[in-house]
């Protein structure tokens, strides 16, 4: 029989079932929580989750961010992780911390109200079914909001309210999922994922400037790239670069490095998967399965 899932949920383990909240919670009726998205990836040492500090750092500064006094800190956060991926004997999954106003008084301002933090771990392929074969996407009507309006660098619950408008747009159109424009009128980022271009040989990426959240994956792959002597660039880009480049993809702890082979019905480079798309998910897939010692860093080992 499979083991019910358990979740951890401020110090101890819960059944998931018995893992509830009220229906007038604060976070869920208005978007208030905080939360990261990590993987752990089956080793040939067991499970290991990729880049633990940084997404525990990041969870801890989103809460900084939002001015939500997180009870743990980023070493409690990591110990909890590796918690319940060992606790639900999960070999490979994705995990959400999410933090969250434990708090069904009805009011806007949440100061002094509980905060709780759950921790869950469940089995999960691949982001998108067309990850092998290219996604189609279109731009978005909705721009990315700016930090004058919500903080792109935060995982901040509400902020993904911009984002599910996208996808659902994109889905509509018939596409597989969307790409924002920032207000300022440049590339930003997808719904769930940063985004990479080849143009010329060359990668480049929206700057930190450009209304973005800070992916790990997108540091991981910039530092991956960089190595094999990739040029990289991170500055603005336009709209029609989305259109010229040779090659596209999003990246995420979701999507992983997901290829985008047409945007607003165009074509992208051949229309299929470009070679350094496809060098670079190799590496990735290596890297986060423990195949290359050189990244063994980035690797926090669940059994040891
Ligand atoms: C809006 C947004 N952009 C980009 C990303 C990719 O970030 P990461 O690679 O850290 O998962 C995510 C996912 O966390 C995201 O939600």
């Amino acid at each position: 029989m499979e083991q019910e899932a358990q979740v951890w949920l401020n110090g101890r383990f819960v059944r998931s079932a018995d893992a509830k909240v009220s229906i007038l919670t604060h976070s869920l009726q208005y978007g208030s929580g905080i939360f990261e998205g990590i993987r752990a990836y089956r080793t040939q040492k067991g499970p290991a989750v990729f880049r633990l500090p940084e997404h525990a750092r990041r969870l801890v500064n989103t809460a900084r961010i939002v001015g939500m006094p997180l009870q743990q800190t980023q070493k409690e956060i990591e110990a909890a992780v590796i918690a319940t991926v060992k606790k639900n004997k999960l070999e490979e999954c994705y995990i959400r911390p999410f933090a969250f106003y434990d708090d069904s008084r009805i009011g806007l301002d949440p100061t002094g109200k509980k905060v709780s933090l759950a921790i869950m771990a469940v089995a999960f392929g691949s982001y998108f079914q067309k990850k092998d074969v290219g996604i189609k996407c279109v731009v978005s009507s909705w721009c990315r909001m700016n930090s004058q309006i919500l903080p792109p660098q935060a995982k901040y619950s509400g902020n993904y309210a911009n984002s599910i408008l996208a996808s659902v747009e994109a889905k509509g159109r018939g596409a597989d999922e969307a790409i924002l424009l920032s207000t300022s009128g440049h590339v930003a980022e997808g719904p769930g994922e940063n985004i990479f271009l080849v143009d010329d040989g060359k990668l480049v990426t929206p700057s930190k400037d450009s209304d973005i959240l800070i992916g790990i994956t997108r540091d991981s792959i910039i530092k991956v790239a960089e190595s094999t002597g990739l040029e990289v660039e991170e500055r603005r880009v336009h709209r029609e670069e989305l259109y010229t480049a040779d090659e596209l993809f999003f990246t995420g702890t979701a999507a992983e490095l997901t290829p985008i082979t047409a945007v607003d019905s165009r074509k992208i480079g051949s229309g299929r998967i470009g070679p350094i798309t496809k060098m670079l998910s190799e590496k990735f897939s290596k890297i986060v399965q423990g195949g290359n010692d050189e990244y063994l860093q980035w690797l926090t080992m669940v059994n040891v």
